[in-house]
């Protein structure tokens, strides 16, 4: 602490913390980019190969994205002025969530959309004004139940802490990958309203969550089921319209959301599901409600990305995406590291401690790689990780250029690993 600030508590609590992240080696630090997203990223005066973006179809610096931005700009101004509700809202968010309930309309009956600032807002909003609607219930039933999926993102889990919080409800964790717990507890369960909540694809592992299992569960116990399927819009399904077109999924009770800042490469996000339900999440969802409404040049742009991820660029980018992603499956040979069985661009190398994480991490930056090292709280204990990433703009050549790498860095972080007690 400098001599000059004069200590008072909250400064002191904070130095404790500090120390403490730093002692578990939990302290995150802020790297600065000074070149766009892309795969090789100019990083503190360096440039690096990046395999950590979610750009997953390689549009955040895309030539017609950046001439829509610019075009959004001319056309609607910088700035939204007010919330959605006062007077924010412009006819580039409505042609834009036109656009997006169609991308889920085969999926969801009557689906309507709204556009959101982030994905985190989208979901605090979707879970806490849906859970709200069992303080309507006026059956004999009371009460309300939320099933979040144990390793969802971090935004639905905040967004089901304060939807119980807000209305009380109740809340059970559930193992994706082993349904016959969440079946057994709602077997119990005999609230008025029940919501099932899941990542898509799950953003650390890059699995996909049974989506059609937890429907025929959500039909069987008459609950909403809420998908949020930010790593898989734009990457599933032929047209990338996500997780229900990849599983042919159709459904009036699922809330679908997407992010647009991922594989769509600019900003936002968005939540579709029937129009009724939309309707209360307008009335209802006060992150949405209080919030200024995102600037409308962005969901002009947001609108070009749809264009491209359903377009032939998009179907084209997918599948050198899935090319990238078998011969990450084919060619790498790891003796000490377990390959995960993703099929997304998501494909995590868990090390298990934050000092081999880390290690590894430090390893591949002095090779002129950015995939940093992923600790808890964002992954379980003990489960420390590379999340390597692929974007439609790798080459073969460079993933096979990353093979290489990880193979011979394998070797030296593990005979540490052997070696020390981390
Ligand atoms: C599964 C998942 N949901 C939601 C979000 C939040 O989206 P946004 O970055 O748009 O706030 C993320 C972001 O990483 C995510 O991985």
């Amino acid at each position: 602490m400098s001599s000059s600030v004069s200590p008072f508590t909250a400064l002191a609590l904070a130095e404790q913390q500090l120390s403490t992240l730093d002692a578990a080696l939990l302290r995150r630090r802020l790297k600065q980019t000074q070149s766009p997203c892309d795969v090789e990223v100019k990083v503190a005066g360096r440039l690096l190969k990046a395999f950590c973006s979610n750009d997953y179809l390689g549009f955040a610096n895309h030539p017609q994205l950046i001439a829509a931005m610019a075009e959004g700009a001319a056309q609607y101004g910088v700035g939204s002025g007010a919330s959605h509700l006062i007077s924010g809202h412009s006819l580039a968010h409505d042609l834009l969530e036109a656009e997006l309930a169609r991308t889920q309309q085969k999926h969801i009956d009557d689906a309507r959309a709204l556009f959101f600032c982030t994905g985190y807002l989208a979901n605090i909003t979707a879970i806490t004004a849906l859970a709200g609607l069992g303080l309507h219930a006026t059956n004999h039933n009371t009460g309300i139940s939320i099933y979040s999926a144990q390793l969802n993102h971090a935004s639905l889990i905040d967004g089901v802490k304060l939807a119980a919080a807000q209305t009380k409800a109740a809340v059970y964790l559930f193992d994706h990958t082993n349904l016959a717990h969440l079946k057994e507890m709602l077997r119990a369960d005999s609230s008025a309203h029940k919501l099932i909540v899941t990542d898509g694809v799950f953003s650390m592992d890059g699995d996909l969550a049974p989506v059609a299992d937890l429907l025929t569960i959500a039909e069987a116990h008459d609950a909403l089921l809420i998908v949020d399927d930010a790593h898989g819009f734009g990457v599933l399904g032929k047209y990338g319209h996500g997780i229900l077109e990849y599983f042919q999924i159709q459904s009036n009770r699922i809330v679908y959301i997407g992010t647009l800042g991922k594989a769509a490469g600019v900003s936002g996000a968005f939540v579709c599901a029937h129009k009724t339900l939309m309707e209360c999440l307008i009335q209802k969802g006060r992150p949405y409600i209080y919030s200024t409404a995102t600037p409308p040049a962005i969901a002009h742009t947001v609108l070009a990305s749809l264009h491209l991820i359903e377009g032939e660029e998009g179907q084209a980018r997918r599948a050198h995406l899935d090319q990238l992603i078998a011969i990450w499956h084919q060619e790498l040979q790891l003796e000490h590291w377990q390959i995960s069985s993703s099929m997304t661009p998501i494909q995590p190398l868990v090390l298990g401690s934050n000092a081999v994480a880390l290690l590894a991490s430090k390893r591949l930056d002095e090779a002129g790689y950015w995939i940093p090292a992923i600790r808890p709280p964002t992954v379980p204990e003990g489960s420390a990780r590379l999340r390597i990433t692929f974007s439609a703009n790798h080459s073969i050549e460079a993933v096979r250029e990353l093979i290489f790498e990880l193979q011979k860095i394998e070797a030296s972080v593990h005979t540490y690993s052997e070696t020390k007690t981390v």
